[in-house]
């Protein structure tokens, strides 16, 4: 982490300090201000609203800082990449205290980033990590991403014995997600020679393409031999089953599906018998977020990355966890 980001405001720290006997810290401060008194202004660049996670996402964001009275300048990028570095740049004129984001895709952050460093604004990365150098972002909060994709590996290789002829549905080309998942998934059916991936086909994370591209592919001669789905998101898995019934087949027993995010329609899809198991990854990241806004503000030292714990949930546990799933 490069101390220089926090200068401005560590030299208003001492100041203050000087002047009343000692630097405040977040609890003495007023919430969702500076010790100067001035509103702590954060902007948050968001990917888009592609799936039931990114809204869940969205809304801890929004709620979290209201909850802390901090202004939050929010932009939703709809997908793409120019619009989330157009977004930066606007934050970084006007000066905001602190930038968040959670990049669409892993590369072309580099020059944004080190724009935003040059301004010394510090920058929080949440969900998605960029393929940038470590001192162009103070902290990166969000979850394993391989390691979903191995879970979702080894419960599968649990359930069939390690023989599978598998679909996989993969996010949008490029994401930290879609790479993770597909490289954590990968790595352990590599030792399992008996279960082979057959098909790979983006659905960009989004419902409608899950059904899209589930539909065309029972069309064709690899979806005649899937016996699994591995989708690397539920929304994406939930429009498949939609495809896969609309087709006189039975999803959960004819297609084995595994997926990632936890969402309650797959809960409730796991309940009903359509879907099999979902790998949790949590969408709540507000509270961390601005967690991690006040430290920096405090200027304290963070973790350059914090990884969020997650659940897996199957028949053996989503009726418990559905009435209160909220997203
Ligand atoms: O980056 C997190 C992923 O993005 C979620 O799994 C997916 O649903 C979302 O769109």
């Amino acid at each position: 982490m490069k101390t220089s980001t926090f200068v401005p405001f560590a030299v208003a720290l001492a100041i203050l300090a000087g002047c009343q006997g000692g630097a405040p810290n977040n609890s003495q401060a007023e919430a969702g201000k500076r010790p100067e008194g001035k509103k702590i202004v954060v902007g948050f660049s968001q990917i888009g609203a592609e799936s039931a996670w990114r809204t869940a996402n969205t809304n801890s964001i929004k709620d979290e800082a209201e909850k802390r009275g901090i202004e939050l300048k929010f932009s939703d990028a709809q997908g793409n990449q120019v619009n989330q570095i157009k977004a930066i740049q606007s934050f970084i004129d006007q000066g905001v205290d602190v930038i968040a984001f959670s990049p669409v895709v892993e590369t072309g952050w580099t020059n944004i980033l080190q724009q935003a460093k040059d301004a010394g604004i510090p920058v929080i990365v949440s969900d998605r990590r960029p393929d940038v150098p470590d001192d162009l972002y103070v902290t990166f909060i969000g979850s394993d991403f391989i390691e979903e994709g191995r879970r979702a590996a080894q419960w599968l290789v649990g359930k069939t014995g390690g023989h599978a002829v598998i679909a996989e549905m993969t996010g949008t080309p490029g994401s930290a997600p879609a790479n993770d998942r597909e490289k954590g998934f990968g790595d352990v059916i590599a030792d399992h020679p008996d279960m082979k991936i057959v098909f790979e086909q983006t659905g960009n994370f989004e419902r409608a393409k899950g059904k899209e591209v589930m539909e065309a592919l029972l069309k064709s001669p690899e979806g005649k031999k899937i016996n699994v789905l591995y989708a690397h998101n539920d929304d994406m898995a939930v429009g498949a089953v939609q495809a896969i019934k609309e087709a006189g087949l039975k999803p959960g027993k004819d297609i084995i599906i595994v997926s990632i995010d936890g969402i309650h329609d797959a809960l409730q899809g796991i309940v009903d018998g359509d879907m099999n198991c979902s790998v949790e990854c949590n969408p709540l990241l507000g509270p961390f977020l601005f967690d991690a806004v006040d430290s920096v503000l405090a200027g304290k030292k963070l973790p350059k990355r914090t990884v969020i714990k997650d659940s897996m949930f199957t028949v053996d546990n989503a009726a418990e966890v559905l009435p209160d799933r909220k997203y």
